[in-house]
């Protein structure tokens, strides 16, 4: 994909020198490069970067087996390219085996999380994703999104098992493997593993990635995009922890415009809807002191979910 404006070179030069030095001198001294940190960066170091021309959102990457400043780029691009409008403009690609960068367009809002009352917003959300999953898969047709049914049935079936068995006398574990069971007597990892078609797919279902300016909203983040299916994505998106404050009732009255609304993606949705609450249950449980009350919410969650149909839950 092309680049749409002029890599800043001495800058990125710059930035390099720094993290050769030592990768923390980039949270210390890019002030001074115009730089200021955009919170919620988590994985990577994202900045809103006072450049000469305004500005503009400078992205450097952590690096590992996927390429995400590619992905982010080329995700951007594509769905640019399709004409959907809510998502920053991507402005240059800078690859470089130990720091790559992009950078886009900064775009306006607050995150929905934040949102004392989100229902506009995500209704805004479920439109927007209704827009990519039409789209064509362009540079993603072999590149699956991250956080697939198979990565979350691989943490449920083979690594927490095992984990568990680490502390089979903890009161928690028999009730723990209790829920495995029952995961397993719905079949779950073998509905998920029926063919289903491929959809475009932005990949990170954390809501603080969705802005909103009412009444526009603005998804960033794209390093994880690739394909999925329309079941899938539903549920991971429904089930991601930071979708625990909206209520079921406004979920359950937004699936068919989710595309879950027919009877066999119904039944793929309850599979993948089990299997994405018990992903987070395993992922709670490892943190079951620290964060006692999520591990909590999340067990009851889980134990509603095996026990009875979503959409009869309320
Ligand atoms: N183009 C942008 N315009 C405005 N804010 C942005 C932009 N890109 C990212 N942000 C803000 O920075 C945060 C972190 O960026 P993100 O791309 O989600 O990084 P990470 O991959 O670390 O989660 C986002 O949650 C959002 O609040
Ligand atoms: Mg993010």
């Amino acid at each position: 994909m092309q680049n749409t404006a002029a890599v800043p070179t001495d800058l990125l030069d710059e930035l390099r020198a720094l993290y050769r030095r030592a990768p923390d001198l980039l949270d210390s001294e890019t002030a001074r490069l115009g730089l200021h940190p955009l919170s919620g960066g988590r994985n990577n170091r994202v900045f809103a970067w006072s450049s000469a021309d305004g500005e503009v959102c400078l992205k450097l990457y952590r690096i590992d087996k996927r390429d995400r400043a590619a992905c982010e780029f080329n995700a951007l691009n594509h769905v640019a390219a399709h004409g959907v409008t809510n998502v920053p403009k991507p402005l240059w690609h800078d690859p470089d085996p130990d720091l790559p960068a992009v950078a886009m367009s900064m775009v306006a809002g607050e995150p929905v999380p934040d949102l004392a009352e989100p229902s506009t917003a995500i209704r805004a959300v479920v439109s927007v994703l209704g827009q990519l999953r039409a789209l064509p898969l362009g540079p993603f047709t072999d590149l699956p999104r991250v956080d697939t049914a198979t990565s979350f049935v691989d943490r449920i079936t083979e690594v927490w098992p095992s984990q568990l068995d680490e502390y089979a006398s903890e009161p928690h574990t028999a009730d723990m493997r209790g829920l495995l069971d029952a995961w397993h007597r719905h079949n779950d990892a073998a509905v998920l593993t029926e063919p289903a078609p491929r959809i475009f797919s932005h990949g990170d279902s954390n809501l603080l990635n969705w802005l909103w300016a009412g009444p526009e909203i603005s998804v960033v983040d794209w390093e994880f995009a690739g394909y999925s299916d329309t079941a899938w994505d539903a549920a991971e998106f429904i089930e991601h922890l930071s979708a625990h404050p909206i209520d079921d009732a406004l979920w359950i009255s937004l699936l068919p415009e989710l595309g879950v609304d027919d009877e066999a993606t119904r039944r793929r949705f309850a599979a993948a809807q089990r299997t994405v609450a018990l992903r987070w249950l395993s992922v709670l449980w490892k943190r079951r002191h620290k964060r006692a009350e999520e591990f909590e919410y999340q067990r009851k969650r889980v134990t509603e979910l095996m026990n009875s149909d979503f959409v009869s839950l309320r």
